[in-house]
């Protein structure tokens, strides 16, 4: 196969797709590997890429709903009302599937996570397929996600047969889950639309606590996302007396003063969703930093503020 093409190409897109082929796509939460949703072959090489265990289903992409209704089975209301409002976005819908989607999508299950991306280059791609496309975060398997192609060609270049560049991802953190237990939402997975944006529309939603031994949501597992440095999360005045005179690298909310070179901040000026969109670009070039401790603080608890404490506490899981 050589060196894999990143480009903004569509058309050969479409054809690498067609043949049963993998390419990352850009999305505005996350970079997707993405392969025929309907065609098992295709989707084994997703799980080849990643690494991924079988246990863990994927999420199907694609761009309009009567598009959704040809592979579902049943949209509760609430789930109608979701995606209304807040489709194409970082919003998946756990949806009973219809027999057309493999097993080795759903891992068995009777459901199928569901998402129309909001990215123009990968609707455009959408828009030209008759089937919905396969796609789980375009990484290997329990590292930080991609926002970028760069991130995407780093780690999987040889095992993807195109990269579509679509630029950095706008919220960076990958879509909020919503399953239905009896018609009635849950969230499976905090994420890009935050709790207060779902409840404004539908009202009170349950939130699953995660747990590595939950059947609903198999690829929850509680260390993800997790860089291969050791990353402590905590109050930065303790951690960085903990680690005295290590090359510790620094992740904190708002710019202060730490002395240490490699010192990032994830907004400038406190800003939720320019922390969201880089947090997994400044994990990683913190993981590529000449330093052997990652240090980071929680974010505020507010907007996206909880899922991006979620992924740093799933990061700091096994250190
Ligand atoms: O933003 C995103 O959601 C990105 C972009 C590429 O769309 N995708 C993504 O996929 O984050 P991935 O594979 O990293 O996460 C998929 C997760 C699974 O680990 C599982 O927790 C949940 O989605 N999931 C998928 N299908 C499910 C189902 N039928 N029931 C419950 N959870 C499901
Ligand atoms: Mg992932």
């Amino acid at each position: 196969m050589g060196r894999t093409e990143t480009g903004k190409d569509i058309q050969k897109a479409v054809k690498v797709l067609k043949k049963g082929g993998l390419v990352a796509i850009p999305t505005e939460t996350v970079y997707g590997l993405a392969a025929n949703a309907l065609d098992p072959e295709a989707v084994t090489g997703i799980f080849e890429a990643k690494q991924r265990p079988s246990f863990d289903p994927l999420i199907v992409h694609t761009d309009t709903l009567d598009k959704v209704s040809s592979f579902t089975t049943h949209i509760p209301e609430k789930a109608r009302i979701l995606a209304e409002k807040f489709w194409p976005g970082p919003l998946t819908l756990v949806l009973e599937k219809q027999n057309i989607i493999p097993d080795i999508v759903s891992s068995g299950l009777t459901t199928v996570g569901v998402r129309m991306p909001n990215h123009p280059l990968t609707r455009e791609l959408l828009s030209q397929i008759d089937f919905p496309v396969a796609a789980p975060s375009a990484n290997p398997f329990g590292y930080i996600s991609p926002t970028s192609a760069e991130h995407v060609a780093a780690q999987l270049a040889e095992k993807v047969d195109y990269i579509l560049d679509g630029g950095e991802c706008k919220v960076g953190i990958e879509s909020t889950i919503i399953g239905f237990d009896n018609e009635e939402p849950v969230i499976l997975r905090l994420g890009g639309l935050s709790i207060d944006e779902i409840e404004d529309v539908i009202g009170k939603v349950k939130i699953m606590p995660h747990s590595s031994s939950n059947p609903q949501a198999p690829g929850m597992l509680k260390s993800h996302y997790a860089p291969k440095k050791k990353f402590y999360l905590g109050e930065i005045d303790e951690l960085l007396k903990d680690h005295p005179g290590e090359k510790v690298g620094v992740l904190t909310f708002e710019p202060m003063e730490t002395g240490h070179p490699y010192h990032f901040a994830l907004s400038k000026k406190g800003d939720m969703h320019e922390a969201a969109a880089n947090l997994f670009s400044l994990m990683r070039k913190l993981d590529n930093s000449p330093i052997e401790t990652i240090i980071a603080e929680r974010v505020p608890d507010t907007g996206l503020g909880k899922a991006i404490n979620d992924r740093l506490s799933r990061a700091s899981a096994q250190s």
